[in-house]
């Protein structure tokens, strides 16, 4: 087939992606307090990470240097104004601005970390996109409050936000409130409930019901936030943050589509209460039908309807697929089946291009939104020769399928896609294992598992082709 040689829309915004506990370090700098992301130990595919309930000193926390963003982030934002970033996707360690996460006053020498991070960004023309809570909370709300399982974490989270509106409406423009907010629905691997709501479930506790009550109080607090930045600012534009792996049906056969109907309702009604404003009418029957007496107030939802979000930011890495075996929920845990067409990578995860293309049309029926991918990528162990150089083809191949699928969607389906933010655009510490050789980025970093390493920076093949394809606005892929 003829190579594509179209552009995307001028203004389109190619960049890329990372959060602050994965790559800055500093995790007790500038007054910082300690977050649930600095009690992860390190892990691998096939040993989970864990989490302890203190430092301990014969454990190893990646995340405490990380890849020391936090002294070096001038040096690696020069590296991506090189690439020709348009913007740049960081979050902001809620516990640098307020290290407990209840207090009243903000630490001055955390807003300005991010104050001098932003304009380092704006120096080269790169607008920041700012998500507010990345995977980690102030691990003082865990311990006193019990994470998001507490409504009193709307009112602290709220309260970040608005300070963080307030002192940077004027540099960045596009936000993004809870990182990921379902993938939550894998609510038996109670990590998740923990990563994402700071929610260690108690013996006996009712792990399902938990993750939506957290949910809920979330959601809440997302449209709340929404709703008082539009106050401050109505240019900002704050959006909902989804992992996107679309469910497909294993065969034709009508249970089997039905079936990943409701895994597709199950995975995603958090973007329906974000985009929409209101839950849909099965997920109240499943909540009767499960005889959840959940803490849903009139004032809630009012607020839900108040505070939509913008547009839709997601993450795309993979799709799953489903197949119907006799009970109608959808159990995450439990009915993921291989699928037979698609290959995956060395940590499992399904490549499927196709799919991306598929997902941006779903969003685009479904919501009527603009969209942004905010994180795609492959995580891959990569060879740093003795030249200093990475042959990194898989990367490029990976990174060349997808981005001609959201060509597709874009040019010939009509999707109104804002940008483009590859995961990990610098080599970072991995959120599922912890570990380092899990790769994702244009920049290696030279950091062993174990923190081993110069952390010196070096441009890998892939640095030089996505240069060129922001170069010709995706022309040349
Ligand atoms: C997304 C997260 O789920 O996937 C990132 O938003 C994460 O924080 C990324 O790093 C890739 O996952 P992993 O486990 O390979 O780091």
């Amino acid at each position: 087939m003829a190579e594509d040689k179209r552009e995307f829309p001028k203004d389109f915004l190619w960049g890329g992606a990372v959060a602050a506990h994965q790559l800055e370090g500093g995790y007790q700098d500038g007054g910082k307090g300690l977050s649930i992301a600095d009690l992860f130990t390190l892990g691998d595919k096939d040993h989970p990470r864990t989490i302890t309930k203190k430092i301990e000193a014969d454990q190893y926390y990646p995340n405490h240097k990380a890849i020391d963003f936090y002294h070096r982030y001038p040096e690696d934002i020069k590296l991506f104004a090189e690439m020709g970033f348009k913007c740049f996707r960081t979050s902001i360690a809620w516990s640098r601005i307020f290290p407990n996460g209840d207090e009243a006053e903000p630490n001055e020498e955390g807003l300005k970390f991010y104050d001098d991070l932003f304009d380092e960004c704006l120096k080269y023309d790169i607008q920041p996109v700012v998500t507010l809570s990345h995977f980690e909370i102030p691990l003082h709300l865990v311990q006193e409050y019990g994470g998001w399982r507490d409504r009193k974490l709307i009112k602290f989270f709220v309260h970040f936000a608005d300070v963080c509106f307030k002192r940077y409406h004027n540099k960045v423009k596009y936000w993004m409130t809870f990182n990921e907010i379902n993938n939550q629905t894998d609510f038996e691997a109670a990590g998740h409930l923990y990563t994402d709501s700071g929610i260690v479930p108690e013996e006996g506790e009712d792990n399902e019901k938990l993750m939506y009550q957290a949910a809920h109080y979330e959601l809440v607090a997302s449209a709340q936030a929404v709703k008082l930045g539009h106050q401050l600012d109505p240019d900002l534009q704050i959006g909902s943050m989804i992992a996107m792996c679309p469910i497909y049906p294993l065969t034709s056969k009508p249970e089997d589509i039905l079936f990943a109907q409701r895994a597709m309702q199950t995975r995603y009604w958090f973007s329906d209460v974000h985009a929409n404003g209101f839950y849909p009418q099965w997920l109240l029957n499943f909540f009767e039908k499960k005889n959840f007496k959940l803490d849903i107030t009139t004032a809630d939802l009012a607020q839900l309807k108040e505070g939509t979000v913008d547009y839709i930011g997601f993450s795309y890495y993979m799709s799953f697929t489903v197949k119907y075996t006799g009970h109608e929920d959808y159990n995450e845990a439990h009915d993921l089946v291989p699928n037979p067409y698609v290959k995956a990578s060395e940590w499992g995860w399904q490549i499927d291009p196709t799919g991306l293309r598929y997902a941006l049309n779903w969003f685009t029926d479904r919501y009527h939104l603009p969209l942004f991918v905010v994180e795609n990528g492959l995580g891959a162990v990569d060879q740093l020769t003795e030249d200093h150089k990475v042959h990194d083809d898989y990367r490029i191949k990976y990174m060349h399928d997808h981005i001609l699928q959201m060509k597709r969607a874009v040019l010939d389906d009509g999707v109104d896609l804002m940008g483009y933010t590859p995961w990990g655009c610098i080599d970072l510490v991995s959120a599922g294992t912890g570990e380092m050789s899990k790769r994702y980025g244009f920049i290696y970093v030279d950091e062993d598992d174990h923190g081993n390493g110069s952390l010196d920076r070096y441009r890998k093949d892939s640095f030089y082709w996505f240069k060129n394809v922001i170069e010709t606005n995706g022309a040349e892929l």
